[in-house]
């Protein structure tokens, strides 16, 4: 009852799409392989909140990145999905409230915010359906 499907069958590469779940914002985004490249170069020990893309994606969708829509700061919808891509420092989002940049696997990366975007509790229904919760 409390799960959502969405076709994913439109989303480009280097697109994403906003969607709601439990009344709260979820970007959906079809990475480009430059992004998968650029979030797996990066070492652990860079990172606020260590997670790599991997741990953040299912097995062998690594290109798929479903994540909440809002800023582990102060809860803001970051910028960078439908509003123009890869904004912020590090080409994923960014959050205009406080200024935090979070890179092209959602990990914060500057700024004030504490943690990674969330990643909610999905699978895939069909290679085209995501259904998330
Ligand atoms: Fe996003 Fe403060 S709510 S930086």
């Amino acid at each position: 009852l409390s799960s959502v499907e969405v076709d994913i069958s439109k989303i480009q590469p280097g697109q994403g799409i906003k969607t709601v779940w439990r009344k709260q914002p979820v970007f959906i985004r079809n990475l480009r392989p430059e992004e998968i490249a650029e979030a797996n170069k990066v070492s652990l020990a860079e990172l606020r909140d260590p997670q790599t893309l991997a741990d953040r994606t299912k097995p062998g969708k690594t290109n798929w990145l479903i994540t909440l829509g809002v800023c582990t700061h102060l809860g803001c919808v970051p910028l960078g999905i439908g509003d123009g891509e890869n904004k912020g420092d590090y080409k994923g989002y960014f959050c205009p409230c406080h200024g935090s940049h979070y890179d092209t696997a959602a990990r914060i990366r500057k700024g004030p915010a504490p943690l990674n975007l969330h990643v909610p509790e999905y699978e895939f229904a069909s290679d085209t359906v995501v259904r998330i919760g």
